[in-house]
């Protein structure tokens, strides 16, 4: 059976007996399984076709579900979780025991979020437990912001979509480790860093880097656990569509165009706004805005230059402060090929 509704009971019983919903959150649409079932859990892996070492987050209804969760929540947590949740943050700390090394994928923490959709809530609410979800996309492709997405690109293997319209924010949760002391955030998202660094009076660790090994945020294991991989938001070619993007300054996209025109090649460009002087031909998506209006677009847009049949999407990035990082950072990885 597949549907696309907005029935929550339906949806509340598809996890019950160990099925996969598709459900909207503020960021993107999640891919959720019971997370206390581990077979659950697993299909969900099956399904994006993920390698089973890489964890997923688990969903919670409210910010006290954490201590259920968690084996231990540290001050700066609580400070975190009252001024962004529900909200785009995404919490690393370490696993209480019974937590499925389905879930964690075998490392000694877990991320837990709260997530601020009030479909999701309702789910949430009504069915009581964690949902582990990753975002509802096939490994590596382009996250999912609206149920149609969703239906395109998994078909019949997610047993229902809970249709909760266009997401919010548009790009995923900011990821903070607060299980080694200082806190780090392992990958950008809807909360900047900087309103991080407000919140809790001292400055958080973000060298969020691209795929240089080493630089890279890594799910690192404790003693005696099996080494994990990056985590796959963290992967230097993440978040990609079927068209070549390239990251260029606004003043350098006419000229690139120009070339790549030249070569025959289908050119589009995305901005945060209009650039003037384009060479015929070039196919201007439109403009995205700056920061929040950036980053709700982005991967709509991402979808539309395949759409299109694109070869080459010449992408100008946001400035990068506040949540202009993260869609940085995404179209960075969007346009690696490493
Ligand atoms: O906004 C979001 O976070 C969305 C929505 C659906 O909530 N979810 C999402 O999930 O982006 P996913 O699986 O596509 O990305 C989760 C990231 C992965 O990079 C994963 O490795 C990392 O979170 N992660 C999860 N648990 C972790 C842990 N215990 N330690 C380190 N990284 C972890
Ligand atoms: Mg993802």
């Amino acid at each position: 059976m597949f549907l696309v509704s907005a029935d929550v009971a339906e949806a509340v019983a598809v996890l019950r007996r160990g099925g996969l919903v598709a459900f909207p959150t503020e960021t993107v649409y999640g891919l959720g399984a019971d997370a206390a079932n581990p077979a659950a859990v697993a299909r969900i892996f099956a399904v994006k076709g993920r390698p089973r070492n890489h964890p997923v987050i688990v969903h919670l209804g409210e910010a006290t579900a954490v201590k259920a969760w968690a084996a231990e929540v540290p001050a700066d947590a609580w400070t975190l979780a009252e001024a962004f949740w529900p909200g785009p943050l995404t919490l690393i700390l370490p696993r209480a025991a019974h937590v499925p090394d389905a879930v964690t994928g075998g490392v000694g923490t877990v991320g837990l979020r709260v997530p601020d959709q009030p479909l999701a809530l309702e789910l949430l609410d009504a069915f009581g437990g964690g949902i582990a979800a990753p975002s509802a996309n096939r490994f590596g492709r382009v996250s999912p912001t609206t149920a149609a997405h969703v239906r395109a690109d998994l078909g019949p293997d997610v047993d229902v979509v809970l249709d909760g319209g266009p997401c919010a924010v548009g790009v995923e949760s900011t990821i903070v480790d607060l299980s080694r002391g200082v806190p780090r955030v392992l990958r950008l998202g809807g909360i900047g860093v900087e309103a991080l660094s407000e919140v809790l009076g001292h400055p958080v660790e973000a060298r969020v880097a691209l795929g240089a090994a080493g630089n890279d945020a890594q799910v690192e294991s404790g003693p005696g656990e099996p080494a994990a991989p990056p985590a796959p938001g963290t992967l230097p070619s993440h978040y990609a569509p079927e068209a070549t993007v390239e990251v260029v300054a606004a003043d350098a996209v006419a000229d690139r165009a120009r070339t790549l025109l030249a070569e025959h090649r289908r050119v589009g460009v995305l901005a945060p706004r209009r650039i003037e002087g384009l060479p015929a031909g070039t196919e201007a998506l439109p403009p995205a805005g700056v920061a929040a209006a950036y980053a709700q677009c982005l991967y709509q847009r991402l979808r539309e230059a395949d759409r299109r049949g694109l070869d080459v999407l010449l992408a100008v990035p946001p400035p990068e402060t506040g949540i202009g990082a993260a869609v940085a950072d995404r179209l960075r990885r969007a346009a690696s090929t490493a």
